[in-house]
């Protein structure tokens, strides 16, 4: 995936890799991670950075925007905003857009190749294990880290959408879609699969 592709669908993103300090939050988002460790800190940070650059892109000015937290995990977007966010150590990203665009975007940030047969059987189902079989051995690592962030995408695209918590193995990718065994209602949806350096990303968007 070409990244100027989402930017040409009305989705604006912002990577990072960039150290962090802890003035960039609000009060209240500093609140948020006061007794977390150091090392989760940066990374919350550096999310919270990549949200507030990718919504500086659609208009909205920096020392206007607060990302806090619901309940639920999700960050408070501004209204009539879509939004996900996404961190490892050292490297976070967001992904945003305008609510009459889109119902919803989900955006998970991997390691790459960090997906080892040893995890296979709890987050993959039968099926998805087959297709990996079918690549060559040099390539296990990297199309599973590719699949598993592909789903971690999708559920938080379709958790804004549905509520409903849907397990590794509870929903299943075929190319260019995900199966479930629930019966769930969403809107069409596209996937989008990219690398930065040593990270691999994943976005859905519909
Ligand atoms: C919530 C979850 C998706 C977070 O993913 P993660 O890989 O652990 O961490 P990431 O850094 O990629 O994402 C964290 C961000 O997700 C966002 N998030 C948290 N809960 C969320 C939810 N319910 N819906 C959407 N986004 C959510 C937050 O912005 C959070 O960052 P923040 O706390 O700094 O604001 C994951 O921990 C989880 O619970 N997954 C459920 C099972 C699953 O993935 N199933 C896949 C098959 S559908």
């Amino acid at each position: 995936m070409d990244l100027n592709e989402l930017k040409e669908l009305g989705l604006f993103l912002h990577f990072s890799g960039e150290g962090v300090d802890h003035s960039f939050l609000t009060e209240q988002e500093a609140e948020l991670i006061s007794n977390r460790h150091a090392s989760y800190q940066q990374n919350f940070i550096r999310g919270r950075i990549c949200a507030k650059r990718a919504l500086e892109s659609m208009g909205f000015r920096m020392d206007d925007l607060e990302l806090l937290r619901l309940p639920d995990g999700q960050v408070s977007w501004p209204e009539g905003v879509v939004g996900s966010i996404s961190h490892t150590d050292g490297f976070a990203g967001a992904i945003v857009g305008w609510k009459s665009d889109f119902q919803s975007v989900g955006l998970d940030i991997e390691k790459k190749n960090r997906v080892h047969p040893s995890i296979w059987d709890r987050v993959f189902t039968e099926n998805e294990k087959e297709i990996l079989l079918q690549y060559s051995k040099e390539l296990h690592a990297e199309k599973a880290t590719e699949i598993f962030s592909l789903k971690e995408a999708f559920y938080k695209f379709q958790w804004p959408l549905t509520n409903r918590f849907l397990g590794m193995r509870d929903v299943e990718w075929d190319i260019p879609q995900f199966f479930f065994s629930e019966s769930i209602s969403l809107p069409s949806y596209r996937c989008f699969l990219t690398v930065d350096g040593h990270h691999q990303i994943a976005i859905v968007a519909g």
